[in-house]
This record gives structure tokens, C-alpha cells and sequence, in this order.
């Protein structure tokens, strides 16, 4: 039998005492506007979003975003930013009850400034209602913002705004600290805190699956690159996971401590050398040693100011779809 999930060696910095110092969320993915520190970078980097004119600001009431279109004006002030401070922030508003909306234009880092919001519509918008943005369902909103929070409750009319806690926090993945607390003061046997280390490889990844999503969207097939934006399907399809019986799962290579360590191949490649090098296991004919990842696991750019990296580890030049993407992202 290949690699236990425990037989992996532990994430370094990844230890009990470093993590009562964790920053509270787990890349932080919902900002309310008071938490908005980013707004000066966003100043500084004026915008120059597609047509229509979209300004955003800040005032005495708020932050909002103005748009204009053919002599008309819309003004909608801003509730939330969804984002990781990692490639890009999302706009937020409610309406009125029972109205969400998703702002046409988002704002991204890799080239500072304002682009459509993935899925929405690039042409030119016919009136100043449809360039503002996507109106959501109360159940869209909900849906949004349970993967981006923690403690939301849904209301008749959307999601209820007073018990959210912005991010992913503690509870969202351990469980409630109430119960924990309280199972400890009677003395329980069950100390009713969820302690996903003691989960199997496969358990574990079924629990990140629920936001980092299980399949591709409906209609796209598995090697569409948007797919890289959701993670556990390419590992899924790895020979690496199916044939390891659980031995790979999402914190062989992350912390959830922690935000993803970023150009720090050698850092992941210790993981794969770690299964790869043992006498039982193929050897790789073109490198058994140093760098593994840039070919078996390439970044690439599916989304036009985002970049994923293809969690489906494999040789990547035998297969058409993602392998040529990434080549064609180099240039
Ligand atoms: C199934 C869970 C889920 C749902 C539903 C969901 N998200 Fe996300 N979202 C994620 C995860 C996980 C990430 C981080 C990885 C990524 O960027 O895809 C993310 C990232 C983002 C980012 C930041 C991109 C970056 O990496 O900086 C934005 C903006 C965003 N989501 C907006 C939204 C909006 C708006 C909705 C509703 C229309 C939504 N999300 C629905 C899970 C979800
Ligand atoms: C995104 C999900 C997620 C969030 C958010 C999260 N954790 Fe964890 N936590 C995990 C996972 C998964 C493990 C098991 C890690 C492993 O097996 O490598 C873990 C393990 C731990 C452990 C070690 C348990 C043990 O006995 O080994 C502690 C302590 C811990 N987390 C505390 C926290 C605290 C405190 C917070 C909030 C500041 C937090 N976690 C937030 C997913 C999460
Ligand atoms: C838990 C152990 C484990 C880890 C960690 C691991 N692999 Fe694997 N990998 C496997 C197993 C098992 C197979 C299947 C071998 C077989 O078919 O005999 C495999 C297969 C492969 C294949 C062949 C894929 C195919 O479709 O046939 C490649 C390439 C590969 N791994 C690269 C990597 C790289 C690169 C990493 C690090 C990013 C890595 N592996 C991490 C266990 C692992
Ligand atoms: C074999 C190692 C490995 C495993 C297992 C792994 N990842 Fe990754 N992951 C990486 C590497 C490498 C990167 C790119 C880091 C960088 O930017 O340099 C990455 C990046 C990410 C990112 C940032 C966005 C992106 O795609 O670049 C997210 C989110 C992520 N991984 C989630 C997951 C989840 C969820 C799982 C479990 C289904 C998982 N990863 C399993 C190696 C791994
Ligand atoms: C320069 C790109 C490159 C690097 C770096 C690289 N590989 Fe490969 N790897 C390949 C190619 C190409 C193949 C297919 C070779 C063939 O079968 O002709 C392959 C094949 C494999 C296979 C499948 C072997 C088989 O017999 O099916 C495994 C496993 C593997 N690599 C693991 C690794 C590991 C682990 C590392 C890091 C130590 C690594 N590779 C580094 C390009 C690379």
C-alpha cells in the first residue's frame, strides 16, 4: 500500500503552538467596507474600465460606484468585496430586500485596474441597468456568500446580513467552539470539535471540495482550463490520488492556516520526490530529482487577469486541452 496520509511529513511552521497566532480566516474571501484597506490602491491605479464610464468612490455615505450610460446616471452603494486579496475583488450590493447585485466590473491585481466580472456580459451594455451589473436571486446571493463567510443564516429575502462573519473561519471548519466548550465543562466523552487531521485523505478532500467545488460546471469538460479554478476536480483525476488510496489530499501541499505559498516550488516538490522516489513507484524519465511541479503541475491563465494552477498531475504535454493552454500562456 502506497503513502498513508500520515506517513506525509509535517508542513513546517504548521505546528499546534503556531497556530494560536493564525490570522483568523481562511484566505480571507469576504471584506465588508469598513475592512477595505485596499481602496487606496485602487485610487492610486486610476481606472479605465470598458465603457460605460464606472467611477468608484468614497463619501460621506459610503463607498459606491457610479455609471453612465447615454446621458443617464446610476449610483449604487457598495455592501460587500468579495476577494482573497489574491487576483481580484468582486462588488456587492443589496438592492432592496430580496435584490442582489453582481457588479459588472471587478477590480484586478495582476495588471491593476477595473475588467468585467467573470461570467458577465463583455459587449457593450443597451442602458445603464444592464451595465451596472448581474441582479441575483436571493438563493444566488446566499449561495455566494455562504462559500465566502461563516455563520450565515438564510432569510426569506437573502442571506441575513447581521450574524455573518466575513471569511472562513475557525468554526467553519472545525465546528462549533460553543459545543467544545461545553462538552468540556460536562465532562463529555465527545469533545464535539471536528478535528479534520484524524479525517482520511479522502474524507478530508471531500470536505474541501464543498467550496473549492467537486465537478466542472455543467457543459465544460474536465480539461476546459476554467476547470483549474476548482482544484479538487484535477486532483481527483491525478493517477497520484486514485492510485495512493488516499494518500494525497489538499494538505499534503497547503495549511489551511495558511494563505498558499506562492513560488515556492521546491517546497511542493519535497511532497511529490516523497512518494515518487520509492522503489515501487515509476521513475520519471526526464528528472528524479529538483524541480517536479512546472511540468506536472503548470500555471495557467483561463480567466483573462486570473491565473490557476493545474491541480490535475499528470504529463501535461500528452494531453491537448490544459498543456496547450499553458504553452500558449507563455508567450
Ligand atoms: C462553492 C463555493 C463558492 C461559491 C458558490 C462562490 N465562490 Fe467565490 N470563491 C470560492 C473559492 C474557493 C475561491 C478561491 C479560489 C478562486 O479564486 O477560485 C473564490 C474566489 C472568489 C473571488 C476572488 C478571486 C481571487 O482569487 O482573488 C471572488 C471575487 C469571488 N470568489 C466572488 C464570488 C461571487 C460574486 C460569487 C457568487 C456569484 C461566488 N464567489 C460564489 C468559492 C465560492
Ligand atoms: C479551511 C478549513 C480550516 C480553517 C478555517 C481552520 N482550520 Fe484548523 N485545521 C484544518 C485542517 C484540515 C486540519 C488538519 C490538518 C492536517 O491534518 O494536516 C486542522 C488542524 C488544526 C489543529 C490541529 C489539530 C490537531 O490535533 O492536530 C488546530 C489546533 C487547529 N486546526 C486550529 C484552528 C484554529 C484556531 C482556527 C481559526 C483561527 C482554524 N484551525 C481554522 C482546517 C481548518
Ligand atoms: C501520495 C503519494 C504521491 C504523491 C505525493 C505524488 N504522487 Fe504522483 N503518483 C502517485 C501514484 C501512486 C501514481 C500512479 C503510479 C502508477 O500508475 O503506477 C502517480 C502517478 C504520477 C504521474 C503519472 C501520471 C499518469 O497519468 O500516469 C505523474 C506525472 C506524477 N505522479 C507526478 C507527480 C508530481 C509532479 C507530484 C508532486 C506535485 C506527485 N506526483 C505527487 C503517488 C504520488
Ligand atoms: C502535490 C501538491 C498539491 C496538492 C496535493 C494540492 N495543491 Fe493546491 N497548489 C499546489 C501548487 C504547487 C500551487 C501553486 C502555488 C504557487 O502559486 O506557486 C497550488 C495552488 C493552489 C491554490 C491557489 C490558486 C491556484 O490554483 O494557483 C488553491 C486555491 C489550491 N492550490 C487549492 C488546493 C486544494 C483545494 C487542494 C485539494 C483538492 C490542493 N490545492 C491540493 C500544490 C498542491
Ligand atoms: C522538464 C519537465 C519535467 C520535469 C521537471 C519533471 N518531469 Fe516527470 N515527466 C515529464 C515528461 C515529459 C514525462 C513523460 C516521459 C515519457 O514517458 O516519455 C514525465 C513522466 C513522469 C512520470 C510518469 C513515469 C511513467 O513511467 O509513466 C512520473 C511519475 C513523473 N514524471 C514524476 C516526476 C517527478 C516526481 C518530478 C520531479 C522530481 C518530475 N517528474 C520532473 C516531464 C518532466
Amino acid at each position: 500500500m502506497l503513502a498513508r496520509r500520515s506517513a506525509q511529513p509535517a508542513i513546517p511552521g504548521s505546528t499546534k503552538a503556531s497556530r494560536n497566532q493564525i490570522t483568523p480566516t481562511h484566505c480571507i474571501l469576504l471584506l465588508p467596507l469598513s475592512g477595505w484597506r485596499f481602496l487606496r490602491a485602487v485610487r492610486s491605479n486610476p481606472a479605465k474600465p470598458r465603457r460605460p464610464a464606472s467611477s468608484f468612490r468614497k463619501s460621506s455615505a459610503g463607498y459606491s460606484v457610479t455609471v453612465s450610460l447615454g446621458g443617464e446616471q446610476k449610483q449604487i452603494p457598495i455592501d460587500w468585496v468579495f476577494g482573497a486579496a489574491d487576483q481580484g475583488y468582486t462588488f456587492f450590493s443589496r438592492l432592496s430586500p430580496g435584490q442582489f447585485l453582481e457588479h459588472r466590473l471587478s477590480y484586478y491585481k495582476r495588471k491593476p485596474g477595473f475588467d468585467i466580472t467573470p461570467g458577465q456580459r463583455t459587449h457593450t451594455s443597451s442602458s445603464v441597468e444592464e451595465a451596472v451589473g448581474i441582479h441575483l436571486s436571493p438563493m444566488e446571493a446566499f449561495r455566494c456568500l455562504r462559500c465566502h463567510s461563516t455563520y450565515l443564516k438564510q432569510m426569506p429575502d437573502g442571506p441575513d446580513f447581521s450574524s455573518v462573519v466575513p471569511g472562513v473561519t475557525c468554526e467553519r471548519c472545525h465546528g462549533p467552539g460553543a459545543d467544545h466548550v461545553n462538552a468540556i465543562k460536562t465532562g463529555a466523552s465527545d469533545r464535539r470539535l471536528l478535528n479534520p487531521g484524524k479525517l482520511s485523505g479522502d474524507e478530508l478532500l471531500l470536505m474541501c471540495r464543498e467550496f473549492h467545488r467537486a465537478e466542472p460546471p455543467p457543459g465544460m469538460l474536465f480539461d476546459d482550463p476554467v476547470v483549474t479554478r476548482f482544484q479538487p476536480v484535477g486532483l481527483q483525476m491525478s493517477a497520484c490520488f486514485q492510485k495512493s488510496n488516499g494518500g494525497i489530499t489538499c494538505t499534503t501541499c497547503h495549511d489551511p492556516h495558511e494563505n498558499v505559498r506562492r513560488n515556492a516550488n521546491d517546497f511542493y516538490n519535497k511532497r511529490c520526490v516523497n512518494c515518487h522516489n520509492r522503489a515501487s513507484q515509476r521513475r520519471c524519465k526526464v528528472q528524479t530529482a529538483g524541480e517536479c511541479v512546472s511540468c506536472h503541475m503548470p500555471k495557467i491563465r483561463p480567466l483573462p487577469h486570473m491565473s490557476f494552477t493545474d491541480h490535475w498531475i499528470r504529463v501535461v504535454s500528452a494531453s491537448a486541452g490544459v498543456g496547450k493552454k499553458a504553452r500558449e500562456d507563455e508567450r
